[in-house]
C-alpha cells in the first residue's frame, strides 16, 4: 500500500480534503471525508472478493481516496473535475498509464446507475460508494434527496 500512502501524504491531495472539509462545514448530508474514501474502499475490497473478481487492492483504495476531490471545485460535476484532478496526483504517486485508467474509470462512474449492475471495477466501486452511507442513523434522512430505495436502511456488507 505504499503509493496510496503516497496519496494520503501529498499536498495536492491534502488541501483539496480541507477544502471540502471548509466547503462542508454546515452540511447536513452526508460528507465527502477521509471515513468516507476509506468506507468506499473496504466495502468494494469486499465485495470483489465476495464475487471473485480480483482487483489490485492498490487500485480500489487509490480510487476511493480521490473519487470525490473534485468537490473542492464543484458540487455540481464533481465526478469529472475528481478525474481531472487525480490524473497528476496519481502520477506523482507511481500510478502507471494502465492503472490510472482503470482507476479514472471508476471515478468518472461512481455515481453512474447503468454501472452499479456490472460485475467489474467500476460496478463494485459504485456500488460501494452507495452502501457506505450510514441512512439508517442519518438525522437528515427526511431531507435527503435520495430515493426511500436507493437508502441503505440496513447493514448489508
Ligand atoms: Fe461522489
Ligand atoms: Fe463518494
Amino acid at each position: 500500500m505504499e503509493r496510496v500512502n503516497k496519496i494520503l501524504n501529498n499536498r495536492q491531495y491534502l488541501s483539496y480534503m480541507s477544502e471540502i472539509e471548509q466547503n462542508e462545514k454546515d452540511r447536513i448530508f452526508c460528507r465527502h471525508n477521509i471515513s468516507h474514501s476509506l468506507d468506499v474502499a473496504r466495502i468494494a475490497a469486499l465485495m470483489a472478493a465476495d464475487e471473485g473478481i480480483h482487483i489490485d487492492r492498490e487500485l480500489i483504495y487509490a480510487a476511493a481516496l480521490l473519487h470525490d476531490i473534485g468537490r473542492a471545485k464543484t458540487a455540481d460535476n464533481h465526478r469529472e473535475k475528481s478525474w481531472e484532478l487525480a490524473e497528476d496526483i496519481l502520477i506523482s504517486c507511481g500510478f502507471s498509464d494502465e492503472e490510472r485508467t482503470e482507476i479514472k474509470y471508476a471515478i468518472i462512474y461512481h455515481g453512474d446507475e447503468n454501472s452499479s449492475d456490472e460485475s467489474s471495477f467500476r460496478g463494485i466501486f459504485c456500488k460501494a460508494d452507495k452502501l457506505s452511507r450510514n441512512c439508517f442513523m442519518c438525522r437528515a434522512k427526511k431531507e435527503c434527496y435520495w430515493n426511500a430505495d436507493k437508502k441503505n436502511l440496513y447493514i448489508r456488507v
